[in-house]
């Protein structure tokens, strides 16, 4: 009896012991991807103004994913959104060429956050279906990740619409964070 409340109260309540911060521009696919994780769904989306957070179990892991609304008015609101994160995904359009440098700023201003010196990052290089979008080594160098010294860092190509790399992603995660104890 104890044991199946315990089971009902963990489906009910999951705790979430990892905390993800997934950020990027607008129209990314941030909330895309959160959905696809959650649910194996794509949902219709709409420019996010606030968040949405999501308990995502992967692999005897649980992530609670914080996705961020990429608004150019609404970025200042990420850093309230910092403490406490494990893992920062941030999410790129590879097919967005003229705002990639925008993105490779917003990364890096953000990185320079001291709450986030601990974080390991990975990047999302989304929107792999497009034609013609950049692939993940273009993307990690038009980022500049390759000056990102002191810091665990991977590139995954993903397509939210049709949920290619976002496990790939994950399992990368799962990897870092087992072998960091
Ligand atoms: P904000 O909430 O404004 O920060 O945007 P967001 O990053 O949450 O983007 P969202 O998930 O709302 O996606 C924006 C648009 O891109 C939607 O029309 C999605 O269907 C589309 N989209 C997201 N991921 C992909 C992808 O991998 N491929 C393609 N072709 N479209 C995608
Ligand atoms: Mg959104």
């Amino acid at each position: 009896m104890g044991a199946t409340i315990a089971r009902l109260a963990k489906r009910l309540f999951p705790k979430c012991e990892m905390r993800i911060l997934m950020v990027g521009l607008d129209s990314s696919g941030k909330t895309t991807i959160i959905y696809k994780l959650r649910l194996g769904e794509i949902v219709t989306t709409i420019p996010t103004i606030g968040f949405n957070v999501e308990c995502v179990e992967y692999k005897n892991i649980s992530f609670s994913v914080w996705d961020v609304g990429g608004q150019d008015k609404i970025r200042p609101l990420w850093r309230h959104y910092f403490h406490n994160t494990h893992v920062l995904i941030f999410v790129v359009d590879s097919s967005d060429r003229q705002r990639i440098s925008e993105a490779r700023n917003e990364l890096h201003h953000i990185l320079s956050n001291f709450e986030l010196g601990n974080v390991i990052l990975l990047v999302f290089a989304n929107k792999q279906d497009v034609p013609d979008s950049m692939d993940a080594s273009e993307v990690a160098d038009k980022l500049g990740l390759h000056s990102l010294h002191q810091r665990r860092w991977y590139i995954q190509s993903t397509s939210a619409t049709t949920g290619r790399g976002l496990y790939e992603g994950l399992d990368w995660l799962a990897n870092q964070l087992s072998s960091k104890g």
